[in-house]
């Protein structure tokens, strides 16, 4: 094919062209009122409460009601919206059975997405976008998808179903379901922290997935299935879990400084480090060392928390001056780790608790909403011609 190439792509309008903006880090494409982040002085906030504030004294439900209603709850408000989230809790006998189907090898993330998905089946209002039908499904999905997770896993590893547990909020349900006991209060509130932390982080690349697809006016589970599908990257929400392969196979503290060294050396990622938004530590990253720390301290993991500081420490002095410090990721494996979670459900334990946020910017953006539809800069040849099959 004979051609030249010459970049151009009128703007549809005829106006003068967007500028080119690689990975759109420059560009804002959204507004919310959920969550406000200051990357520089690594600040965090949902509805304008500092997330540390949130991690020490709030409950994931009523960080949810929070998200969602842009304040925190009255007594008996939490209490009603904890009776509906747990009134939604259960999965329908169709879920079960396609659960049931899923090959044992597939991993939690391919399964999460296909489930989340497959809970449209049995939604006869899946398609009704009006916000009061979109608020129902946001529920239905914070409120079910533990049970997709833990029931899987049960699956996978040949045990019965278990049921959700009505009497107990998100994290002590899911623990139960997982492991087919009551957790203890410090692994309920552990898990319940991490749910906290993870909830909602601004236009971050599964929350965008999300709006673009809530914005064609296609539909909730459609948008949560987008997201699911975008937060598993590694370069996303599938960091945790390479955190925890890397910490694997580093093994011992006295191997820190040589393999971290050797990482940096060939410009490979220490996983658990660096963010697009974040050029100093991550606020959630903050709190999650000194919880990682007690978590892993009463559940005789001391030398993954050492290991994992000895990490930190090596990095700041290595790359510190170039923005690059520990992120969410980091200290939620140690802590997962710690609660007994295994390592491929980290990511999914991320979109359990993310699908508050997905949901809720889905909603933002149905109440003011226009097609997502950015320009892409051609850069291929011009006046090309068609040569017929039997001429190539
Ligand atoms: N280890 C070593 N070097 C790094 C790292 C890292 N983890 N992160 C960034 N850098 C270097 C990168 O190589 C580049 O160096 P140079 O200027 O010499 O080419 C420089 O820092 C800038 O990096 P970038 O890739 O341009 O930054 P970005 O904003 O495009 O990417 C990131 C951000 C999170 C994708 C990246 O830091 C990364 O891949 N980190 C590891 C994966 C990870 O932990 N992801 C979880 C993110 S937090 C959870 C979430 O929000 O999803």
């Amino acid at each position: 094919m004979t051609a030249t190439a010459v970049p151009s792509t009128p703007s549809p309008s005829g106006s003068a062209k967007p500028a080119w903006d690689k990975g759109l880090a420059n560009t804002i494409a959204a507004e919310t009122e959920m969550s406000f982040i200051d990357g520089g002085k690594g600040i965090l906030e949902y509805v304008g409460i500092d997330i540390d504030s949130l991690a020490r004294n709030s409950t994931y439900e009523e960080t949810v009601f929070l998200l969602w209603n842009r304040r925190l709850p009255k007594k008996d408000e939490l209490a009603a919206f904890e009776r509906a989230l747990r009134a939604e809790y259960e999965l329908a006998p169709e879920i079960y059975n396609l659960i049931a189907t899923l090959p044992k090898s597939t991993t939690p993330m391919h399964a999460l997405r296909t489930l989340v998905s497959a809970l449209a089946t049995v939604d006869p209002t899946a398609d009704d976008h009006s916000i009061e039908g979109s608020q129902l499904k946001a529920l239905k999905l914070v409120a079910k998808t533990p049970a997709l997770i833990a029931n899987f896993d049960r699956h996978r590893s040949g045990k019965p179903f278990a049921k959700p547990d009505a009497s107990q909020n998100i994290a002590g349900s899911f623990l139960t379901m997982l492991t087919g006991q009551k957790p203890t209060d410090a692994m309920n509130r552990a898990l319940d922290v991490c749910l906290i932390l993870h909830a909602d982080h601004g236009l971050n690349a599964s929350t965008f997935a999300a709006r673009v697809t809530i914005a064609t006016l296609s539909d909730m589970y459609s948008a949560m299935t987008t997201a699911v599908g975008t937060l598993k990257g590694p370069l996303h929400g599938g960091a945790n879990e390479e955190v925890m392969v890397m910490l694997n196979e580093i093994g011992t503290i006295d191997r820190v400084d040589a393999f971290v060294k050797a990482k940096l050396a060939k410009k490979e990622l220490v996983m658990g480090f660096g963010h697009r938004v974040y050029k100093t530590t991550d606020p959630r990253a903050t709190y999650l060392k000194t919880f990682s720390k007690q978590v892993a301290t009463d559940t005789g993991n001391e030398k993954l928390y050492e290991m994992s500081r000895t990490i930190e420490d090596l990095m700041a002095a290595e790359v510190g001056s170039k923005g690059i410090w520990p992120n969410v990721d980091f200290y939620s494996a140690t802590t997962y780790h710690s609660l007994g979670l295994r390592l491929d459900l980290f990511t999914p334990m991320f979109a359990m608790s993310r699908m508050a946020g997905w949901s809720g910017h889905c909603i933002e953006q149905l109440r003011d909403n226009r097609l997502i539809r950015p320009q892409a800069s051609y850069i291929g040849p011009h006046a090309a011609k068609y040569v017929p099959i039997a001429e190539r």
